[in-house]
């Protein structure tokens, strides 16, 4: 599996504003927003194009756009966060949604909402939720993807443990990452170290 952290000065600058806990949830929502712009500038690097002709005022040229604009799938609640930047950057995609929760019995995830196209084949998706902690939750929402057709799953997040980044690559399912940083570990409670805290309670408050 193919790991690239953006490591660029203006993409850490904002990940310090995020995992500050002074920072307020609207200050918080604004550094996601811009930082969610730079990963995916860096994940669309490698994004096949096609050239088509235009005319400039001057003269005929060739021009060039995306051959197969991403499907973009935020994960609910904290990739909400991420999905205006992203689109912003992709006009032309389209947008799904996948919600998973914990079941109460199995302790594991469980999707509440499948809000996607019945067949992903041939179409790259670009899955954003900010944090991989244990990964278990990005399994699940990117073998629902695969079991459309998806081949070519890119996710799209601001944090990485390792824990979670080994598990995506157990999962042997065909994925790429992006993120600003590949932190330290877990804790105990499952959190990322150092972190940023809960990503959906930072930027829209506890429930
Ligand atoms: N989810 C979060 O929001 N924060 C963590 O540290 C781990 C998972």
């Amino acid at each position: 599996m193919d790991v690239l952290v953006v490591d660029h000065p203006l993409a850490q600058s904002r990940l310090t504003v995020m995992r500050d806990a002074e920072t307020d949830s609207g200050a918080f929502r604004a550094a996601l927003h811009e930082l969610t712009t730079m990963v995916v500038y860096e994940a669309a690097r490698t994004f096949a194009v096609e050239q088509f002709p235009i005319t400039t005022p001057v003269a005929p040229t060739e021009g060039t756009r995306l051959a197969n604009p991403p499907l973009i799938v935020p994960v609910l609640r904290a990739g909400l966060g991420m999905s205006d930047a992203a689109l912003a950057l992709l006009p032309e995609s389209s947008m799904g949604f996948v919600g998973l929760a914990r079941d109460e019995a199995t302790y594991e995830p469980r999707a509440y909402m499948e809000s996607l196209p019945g067949d992903l084949s041939g179409l790259p998706v670009l899955v954003l939720d900010p944090m991989l902690a244990t990964g278990g939750s990005l399994v699940h929402c990117c073998q629902l993807l695969v079991d459309r057709g998806c081949t070519d799953v890119i996710i799209c997040c601001v944090l990485a443990a390792p824990e979670g980044i080994e598990r995506l690559r157990d999962s042997g399912l065909p994925l790429r990452l992006v993120t600003a940083s590949i932190d330290e570990g877990l804790n105990e409670k499952m959190y990322i170290v150092p972190g940023l805290g809960d990503a959906g309670d930072r930027q829209f408050g506890g429930m």
